[in-house]
């Protein structure tokens, strides 16, 4: 087995087990949650959690395009996080318009292409604009693709693809799991190998919901802002370790 740490990434542990380049997951999943947690373990406003948490996202993005990862899907923002106040949806409205000024900049030097899955026209024609042009850059773009998760709903999403579906139904078409999977905004994309939650919580809370029929969950009771490079690795090296069965024996 060609076992090595991940080059300029988690440090090397001694004695602790170690990254297996050959079998590093195409798509890992995160839900990207305790941001205002720790915020308030501070004293800090919420809002600073979540901008932290934006810088965990860079740094860990990065991490994923150095081990080979090829897609990295998280959940920013769900439908459901509208029930917020304004005040912090603002601001994270704010950070992901500065995050997706920056991609135009950056995203081709950095190598990582972005995908936004979700309900976008929720969302404000300015932020719009910024995914039209931030998906224009990236189209034939090589590299890791982050998918970000904004307005975003597991269940929308499917219900998203009945509707879409409802008239092949009508003509008498019988629906398939290929066609199901062809109407998620995930289309194209493998399903994840790998579902990481960070900040103790043990639940899904409506994400990739048909997608991660046969994913392997990873919990960490680390908060999102302080989630490192290491805790990503472990988290690698636990899925390394699991049998995957699908089914069979
Ligand atoms: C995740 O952190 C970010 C979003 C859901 C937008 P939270 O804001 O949910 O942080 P906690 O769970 O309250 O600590
Ligand atoms: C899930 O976190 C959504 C995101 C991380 C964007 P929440 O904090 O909204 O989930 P619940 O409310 O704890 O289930
Ligand atoms: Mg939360």
């Amino acid at each position: 087995m060609n076992s090595t740490n991940a080059k300029g990434g988690g440090a090397a542990r001694k004695g602790a087990p170690s990254l297996d380049m050959t079998n590093i997951p195409r798509h890992i999943a995160i839900i990207m949650d305790g941001n205002g947690r720790w915020a308030k373990k501070r004293g800090l406003p919420r809002t600073a959690g979540h901008a932290a948490g934006a810088e965990t996202f860079r740094k860990i993005a990065k991490y994923c395009k150095r081990l080979g990862v090829e897609y990295l899907t998280v959940y920013a923002f769900s439908t459901e996080n509208w029930k917020r106040p304004a005040e912090e949806v603002g601001a994270i409205m704010k950070l992901l318009e500065d995050y997706l000024n920056e991609a135009i900049v950056k995203m081709r030097k950095e190598g990582i292409r972005i995908k936004i899955l979700g309900d976008i026209q929720g969302l404000s024609p300015k932020i719009r604009e910024l995914i039209r042009k931030t998906e224009e850059l990236s189209q034939g773009m090589e590299g890791c693709q982050a998918n970000l998760c904004i307005n975003y709903g597991g269940r929308d999403e499917i219900v998203r693809a009945i509707n879409a579906l409802s008239e092949k139904i009508k003509n008498g078409e019988t629906v398939t799991e290929e066609m199901v999977s062809d109407n998620l905004y995930t289309k194209g994309i493998p399903d994840p190998e790998l579902i990481i939650r960070p900040s103790g919580e043990l639940r899904l809370s409506n994400f990739l919901l048909w997608q991660c029929a046969y994913s392997e969950f990873y919990f960490d009771d680390v908060l999102w802002p302080d989630f490192s490079e290491e805790n990503m690795e472990r988290a690698i090296i636990a899925y390394q370790n699991r049998e995957r069965r699908f089914g069979g024996i």
